[in-house]
């Protein structure tokens, strides 16, 4: 039997944190046993808000070896370069044109990222949802493993696939594109910003404090657990409305240390703050030393790193050709041999 494939991403917009790590990479290092995996670097996402070319340029490289050390095994996946890949942008196109305006001004992301824009948002913003359905549906996808924030995302690609193009230009029931499922896993899902246990950890907050990125040094990650926010309650648990700041340091806490909840819990409940804190640093250190090894080597000297996304272009560019073709031909556009 063919084996079923995931597509996922993550933007090059600023050095990686945990929550990219648990909620994405994490689970795409898992899938990549049993899936055949596409993963890509979607550096024109990343141009939809105002950004600097020369540390795009540098993020691109960097979010990619970071997929390798994360556990991304080139053997195993294909790993690429949004931008390298030119039927990206013609999907987009091609989707923009069949897309309902009303559909896009909806969408969560883009208001509260407008929102922070004020006047300056530019018409990319607004259509980012369509080229993220772009990247999912030219790979034929059977699962996209995202966070929690990406599913209404998802939704929408799902239903331009199956309303805007296989119902309209599916011809005799036939369809023209897969229809894609989110893989959301329920651990790691949405890790919280350390600063406020209400609001998710994310690389646009402009609070450095309220993220570990994956390539802080031992002495950033004490300095930010230590000033972490904490309560005045005794003891570590899950899921108390009024604890949420606690629900999540013990979430990254059995994430980073390998258990279950339970166990973390069991090992915690009975912990103050003062004594959970630097078992907390310990695990962090020690989970991200691996991860920032691989990494150096990798930047160090950048040709293998430029060899795998050279590869990957190589099976990228294949398999969407095949259904950006499906897709022109559906549509009506001519081709002449
Ligand atoms: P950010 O929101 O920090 O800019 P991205 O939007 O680039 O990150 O997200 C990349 C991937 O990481 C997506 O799959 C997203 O769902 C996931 N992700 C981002 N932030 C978190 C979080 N705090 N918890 C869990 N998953 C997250
Ligand atoms: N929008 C996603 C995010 O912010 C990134 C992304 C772009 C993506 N294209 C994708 C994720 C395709 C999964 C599949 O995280």
């Amino acid at each position: 039997m063919e084996k079923k494939r995931i597509l996922s991403g993550v933007q090059p917009t600023g050095s990686l944190h945990l929550g990219n790590w648990f909620g994405a990479i994490r689970n795409w290092v898992t899938l990549q046993e049993d899936y055949e995996t596409f993963v890509c670097v979607v550096d024109l996402h990343a141009i939809t808000t105002p950004h600097n070319p020369k540390a795009l340029a540098h993020e691109t490289l960097s979010t990619a070896a970071l997929y390798i050390s994360c556990g991304m095994d080139p053997q195993k996946c294909s790993i690429f370069i949004q931008s390298h890949i030119q039927f990206h942008s013609e999907l987009c196109w091609l989707l923009n044109c069949v897309t309902p305006l009303n559909w896009l001004e909806r969408m969560i992301q883009f208001k509260e990222k407008a929102l922070k824009q004020g006047d300056n948002v530019s018409v990319g913003l607004l259509d980012y949802p369509i080229l993220m359905a772009a990247d999912i549906l030219l790979y034929d996808a059977d699962l996209v493993p995202v966070g929690e924030d990406q599913k209404q995302h998802l939704e929408l690609a799902r239903d331009i696939a199956q309303q805007r193009i296989n119902a309209r230009f599916g011809k005799e029931g036939s369809s023209v594109l897969k229809i894609p499922k989110p893989l959301i896993s329920k651990e790691g899902a949405r890790i919280m910003s350390l600063t406020d246990g209400s609001k998710k950890m994310s690389k646009s907050d402009p609070n450095e404090n309220s993220r570990i990125s994956l390539l802080d040094s031992p002495e950033l990650i004490t300095k930010k657990i230590k000033k972490a926010k904490t309560d005045s309650f005794m003891g570590l648990e899950f899921d108390n409305s009024d604890r949420p700041e606690a629900d999540n340091l013990l979430t990254i806490y059995s994430l980073l240390s390998d258990q279950g909840k339970e166990s973390a819990l069991e090992e915690c409940a009975g912990m103050g703050w003062g004594k959970f804190k630097p078992l907390l640093i310990d695990a962090t250190v020690s989970a991200l030393g691996p991860i920032q090894e691989k990494y150096n080597e990798l930047m160090d000297d950048q040709t293998e790193l430029k060899s795998v996304l050279q590869e990957g272009r190589n099976k990228a560019e294949k398999v969407s050709q095949k259904t950006v073709e499906r897709v022109r031909e559906a549509l009506g556009l001519i081709k002449i041999d």
